[in-house]
């Protein structure tokens, strides 16, 4: 038995731990276990396939990034290719992907990815590829699995600057306006926020009105609390409006969005009159070591995805459903959505606790 692994879309800390905890469980099967560089480049001859070994794998599950690298470009089925003149156009060239397979004598492929390396492996599945998921994204937005790994290391490096920020703002009585990453989806915000103890917390799932997160503002100045700290998911938008997008994206990549801490600060500032500043945390989220969580939850997966090839789960995703991991059809994972439920535990402990969503008056 030969198998793959590849790792695709963003990077999220604990992509090293699952792909150590794969081969490990791989070899003590007796298994041959190779690594296809940058998505599924190596496999496309724009890259290497390496043979991933004890040594390769050995002191890697407390490193962030991926050994093997990654791109969100990379999908077989729309891959760029340069012309001559310089521009790209997208071919479909995953026929030459599973023939190179082939070529190689890979019986079986573990692709650890976000969405899109989840169609692209039910895609793979469809032309007849053995292929099995392991979710990944700091997002937490894969249905179906509890958590995907990333996301705890990603709220506890959130939570630690909103401990830094916490102690400038309330010296400077600033309001501090703080975005992080999430895309369409506002875990990061809220898990952070309730975590990080701040003041308002404004999310994708629950639309704001930015007069409301002024009154919230204001209210606590009455109060004596002088400084706030406001946790907002990249994805937030106002009430009726569009969540803000950063420039282009390029073709082929999913939309970037963010950037909508500038203008709020900007508003925040004019209407309550207090000095405010807003900062971006971006890809400082994706990066470090993973947790004691995360490598836990990575290494189950890893092993657990051997296991999906053992019992021939072709087009199956391992999820975490507390206790147990399970193997979920990939269909099924694409056929729904993941989002915070605004009516949920946490969005209602955070109100308990004071934090304002900025969509309801004096809450
Ligand atoms: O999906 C993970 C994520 O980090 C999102 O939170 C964020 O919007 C996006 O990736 C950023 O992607 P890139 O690194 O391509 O800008």
């Amino acid at each position: 038995m030969r198998i793959a692994i590849s790792t695709g879309g963003g990077d999220a800390p604990g992509l090293n731990a699952v792909i150590r905890a794969g081969v490990l469980a791989a070899l003590q099967r007796g298994w041959d276990v190779l690594g296809i560089k940058r998505g599924y480049a190596g496999l496309l001859g724009e890259d290497e396939v390496i043979p991933l070994t004890k040594d390769t794998v050995r002191g890697i599950a407390h490193m962030g990034g991926t050994i093997l690298r990654t791109t969100n470009r990379g999908s077989p089925f729309n891959y760029p290719v340069t012309q001559a003149d310089g521009s790209i156009k997208y071919v479909d060239r995953s026929d030459e992907l599973i023939a190179n397979a082939k070529a190689l004598g890979i019986d079986a492929i573990i692709s650890i990815g976000g969405d899109g390396s989840l169609k692209i492996a039910q895609q793979l599945v469809n032309k007849g590829m053995k292929v099995v998921c392991v979710p990944k994204t700091i997002d937490n937005d894969v249905p179906c699995t509890i958590n995907t790994f990333g996301f705890d290391t990603a709220v506890s490096t959130v939570v630690e600057a909103l401990d830094k920020l916490h102690t400038t703002a309330e010296s400077h009585d600033r309001v501090l306006v703080v975005e992080v990453m999430g895309r369409d989806a506002g875990f990061i915000a809220l898990y952070a926020g309730v975590a990080g103890t701040a003041d308002i917390v404004l999310i994708p799932e629950i639309p704001f009105n930015v007069d409301v997160v002024c009154d919230a503002v204001l209210a606590r100045e009455r109060s004596g609390r002088r400084f706030s700290i406001i946790v907002v998911a990249e994805g937030a938008a106002p009430v009726g409006g569009q969540a803000s997008i950063i420039g282009e994206s390029l073709p082929g990549q999913a939309k970037r969005v963010g950037g909508v801490v500038e203008p709020l600060a900007r508003i925040i500032q004019e209407r309550t009159g207090k000095e405010t500043r807003s900062l971006i945390l971006g890809h400082l989220q994706r990066g470090g070591q993973p947790t004691g969580y995360d490598r836990l939850l990575s290494t189950r997966f890893g092993g657990a995805a051997v296991r999906a090839i053992e019992e021939e789960k072709w087009g199956h995703m391992v999820a975490l459903q507390s206790p147990h991991i399970v193997f979920v059809p990939i269909a099924e994972v694409l056929s729904s959505e993941k989002r915070v439920d605004p009516e949920g535990d946490i969005v209602t402990t955070a109100r308990e606790m004071g934090i304002s969503f900025g969509d309801r008056l004096g809450a």
